[in-house]
């Protein structure tokens, strides 16, 4: 029986978990409210909310679980990819821990994290499975043969998904992160309403810069025309944007899975909280008469309880790094 703690900074989320024996038993995320009115995160400003959040954080954490921190059995922290100066609050958090009460560590890669959401609750996950990981600076498809096991098969040569949604929902003039707002806006809009430019790559990777500069050139014209455009189709526009993302989402997916032999589908990242993609993979499974698993709200996005399952899977491979592990602001699997 393991007992872990895990942390997780490499973006604008400070969190940490409880994990025993691969059930989480708290997930606590603090949120930085300061990166909003710079449409995007101020990685300066993001390692100064963490170094003020990270031990308060990890403090109610242990309260929460109701376990003593003498209890844990090991530290498990992200190693990247990430904002360098985020990483560093995280790991140089998790080594002080280790060194004061003698315990290994274990580093963690995010990307990985984020498929490994999926093991938190499903826990009749079949492999192999093709993640479609879909966060703010990621977009993969990852196919898994086994819980540590996975390969990068489809990457974006661009732009996230994530930041196709936060960069429309920019020039929408909506705060940032976007991607939640879209969202919600879409469900009262029309997703036919408008069309745009759909990328032609014929492998397995993404791209999202033609859609955003589609949407850009789009939203000149009609606003020289109607400086009120944006405002009286806003619904239509996030209807419409969100639904071109999810369609050059599936429709890799759907390439990836004539090309390697799956049992189930799965998505991760912060834009599988989306719900026009939940919806949409689910039928899409259907049609293909695949399992499909998502994670629940709260493993979708940046959060320490994905980092604290990989610590879990590590831990029982005796998995461990020294002292002197550095964070990796890049970091392929
Ligand atoms: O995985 P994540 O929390 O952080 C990264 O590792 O990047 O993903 C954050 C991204 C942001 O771009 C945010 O706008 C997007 O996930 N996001 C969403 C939704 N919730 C979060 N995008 C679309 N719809 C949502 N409901
Ligand atoms: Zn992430």
């Amino acid at each position: 029986m393991a007992l872990i703690l895990a942390i997780e900074s490499s973006c604008d989320d400070t969190s940490a978990a409880i994990c025993r024996d691969g059930e989480i038993l708290t997930n606590l995320v603090a949120n930085q409210k300061v990166h909003e009115n710079f449409g995007g995160v101020v990685p300066e400003l993001a390692s100064r909310a963490h170094q003020a959040n990270i031990v308060p954080v990890v403090s109610e954490a242990i309260r929460l679980s109701g376990i003593h921190k003498n209890d844990i059995d090991a530290i498990a922290f992200t190693q990247g990819p990430g904002l360098m100066g985020s990483l560093l609050v995280g790991i140089s958090f998790a080594k002080g821990f280790a060194l004061a009460n003698n315990l290994p560590l274990i580093a963690v890669n995010h990307m990985q994290a984020h498929v490994a959401a999926n093991y938190i609750e499903n826990k009749n996950l079949v492999f192999p499975f093709i993640c479609l990981t879909v966060s703010g600076g990621h977009t993969q498809l990852v196919y898994v043969t086994d819980y540590l096991k996975m390969e990068i098969i489809g990457n974006t040569i661009d732009d996230a998904a994530g930041e196709a949604f936060d960069k429309a929902a920019k020039m929408f003039g909506l705060p940032y992160p976007g991607g939640p707002l879209v969202d919600k806006l879409a469900k009262e809009g029309n997703a036919t309403a408008f069309k745009f430019n759909k990328p032609k790559l014929a492998d397995l990777n993404y791209s999202f810069s033609g859609l955003k500069t589609s949407i850009l050139y789009f939203l000149q014209k009609e606003t020289a025309k109607n400086p009120a455009f944006i405002q009286e189709h806003l619904s239509d526009l996030c209807a419409s944007v969100q639904t071109h993302i999810i369609d050059i989402l599936i429709d890799k997916l759907e390439k990836a899975l004539t090309l390697y032999p799956a049992k189930a589908i799965a998505i991760a990242g912060g834009v599988s909280a989306n719900s026009g993609l939940r919806q949409k993979i689910t039928q899409f499974g259907a049609d293909k008469n695949l399992p499909v698993f998502i994670p629940a709200f709260q493993y979708c996005t940046d959060n320490a309880g994905m980092i604290g399952i990989v610590g879990h899977y590590k831990y029982l491979e005796g998995d461990f790094c020294d002292q002197n592990t550095l964070p990796l602001a890049r970091f392929a699997f």
